[in-house]
């Protein structure tokens, strides 16, 4: 096979075989195809799309791509979530502490910043020596010790997502919803829950625009999940907006640092709380969401989930002291304002703008390989709905370099719109499916 007959084939709009999409990932992940091939598949995939066999095909190649966890021997049931990528959501490292002090094992293989979108393991970097590097074995210690692993794509666990996820970062190919099902679910299968909540994003900072897109991704991972044996549920939330307030590495950590306190933006809690409370009923914990949500705050407000992610943590290698303190993350050289530059209510987010704002600042990575910087980002509590006179403070830009900083006061701007009428706030969540 060669993988010149595979990108015409794609690019023309034929389906791929099951054989052509196996070989592929083969030969990618044994590094005997180079980058700039795949980069032309995946953009060829980007604009012709794939089947609902060839994108299950490709989910199941990359899940085998690697090795694949059963962790029935440390703990007999274990739940998962994940997100299709948004603009400051911090979520997990707030629902997967909730989840694993509620007694439920919580094993999890998060990625890295994606385009716009922040990426939890780039958000835990941000404090000294974290690391989500380790063996299955490792893995599996972890979860049977304190019921909680935050791993990432690793050379034994789905690779080839680790590699794919990386390229498309960079080659404005993140947008495709075959790949963003292959990718998310792929690392669902490889690292072993039974059950699994997928939080699909919709809205301007979602790689998912509009309703439709979205509950047609989530159709198509729950029906994966399915098919799998896994007991699998999507929300479809919202992502007009940043979740919560901090948009950036270290600022998101501390945000939900305060979320564990109980001190975080309520609107990011009732959030988690969404999410936390379909893991728990999921797990047989409670009968009903609305029970899960009591029980995660019950162990929120007993300094239960605060404690689990301080055990990850340590666990991890962190330097415990900087979550236990976190004016020692890293911190910004220059903190200015954004004022408000009319009366009005703000009535519509550019949330992708936002995000790529936090990139250009430092947030995330242009090019493959590209150092973040941890301390930059928004601290953006207004949202839509709110009223402001000119020059109320907005939020604060954090900065390593005054030029960024402009520029970023320039993109935020740029990216919000204003009304004189009332604009309603927005919801959390749109739809469930089941
Ligand atoms: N999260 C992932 O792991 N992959 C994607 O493609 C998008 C979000």
């Amino acid at each position: 096979m060669s993988i010149i007959d595979l990108i015409e084939k794609k690019r023309d709009g034929v389906e791929l075989l099951t054989d052509e999409i196996n070989w592929f990932i083969t030969a990618y992940t044994a590094n005997d195809i180079p980058d700039y091939q795949v980069a032309a598949l995946l953009m060829a995939i980007y604009f012709r799309g794939m089947s609902r066999r060839e994108t299950v095909d490709l989910t199941l190649a990359i899940a085998g791509s690697g090795d694949q966890l059963d962790l029935h021997d440390v703990a007999p049931f274990v739940v998962d979530k994940h997100s299709s990528g948004g603009v400051g959501d911090k979520t997990t490292l707030v629902v997967q502490p909730l989840v694993a002090a509620c007694g439920i094992p919580v094993g999890k293989m998060s990625g890295r910043g994606l385009g716009s979108s922040g990426g939890t393991l780039d958000k835990m970097e941000s404090i000294n020596g974290w690391h989500f590097e380790m063996s299955l074995a490792q893995f599996k210690q972890q979860l049977a010790a304190i019921g909680l692993v935050l791993s990432g794509q690793t050379t034994e666990l789905a690779p080839a997502d680790g590699k794919l996820y990386a390229l498309r970062d960079v080659t404005g190919t993140v947008a495709s919803m075959p790949l963003i099902a292959a990718s998310i679910m792929s690392k669902k299968l490889a690292s072993g829950a039974d059950a699994i909540v997928l939080d699909v994003k919709m809205g301007s900072g979602a790689f998912m625009h509009s309703l439709d897109e979205a509950r047609q991704l989530a159709q198509i991972m729950v029906a994966i999940g399915k098919d799998a044996g896994r007991q699998t549920v999507a929300l479809i939330s919202d992502m007009n907006q940043p979740l919560g307030h901090a948009i950036g590495n270290a600022l998101e950590v501390r945000e939900a640092i305060d979320t564990l306190h109980g001190r975080g933006p309520h609107s990011f809690w009732e959030h988690c709380l969404d999410v936390a409370g379909q893991m728990i009923m999921l797990a047989g914990k409670t009968k009903t969401v609305a029970e899960g949500k009591a029980l995660a705050t019950a162990v929120r407000d007993q300094g239960l989930a605060w404690q689990k992610f301080r055990d990850m943590v340590i666990a991890q290698d962190g330097d415990v002291t900087q979550v236990d303190n976190p004016d020692t993350l890293p911190q910004a050289r220059y903190v200015e304002p954004l004022l408000a530059p009319c009366a009005g209510t703000l009535a519509a987010m550019d949330a992708t703008a936002v995000g790529w704002a936090c990139v250009r600042l430092g947030g995330g990575r242009m090019a493959k390989g590209d150092q973040i910087d941890h301390a930059v980002g928004f601290i953006l509590p207004a949202k839509i709905g709110d009223n402001f006179q000119a020059g109320d403070t907005l939020g604060t830009i954090h900065a390593n370099d005054l030029d960024k900083l402009r520029q970023a006061r320039a993109d935020l701007l740029a990216a919000l719109t204003w009304s004189n009428d009332p604009v309603p706030p927005l919801p959390h969540i749109y739809e469930v499916i089941t």
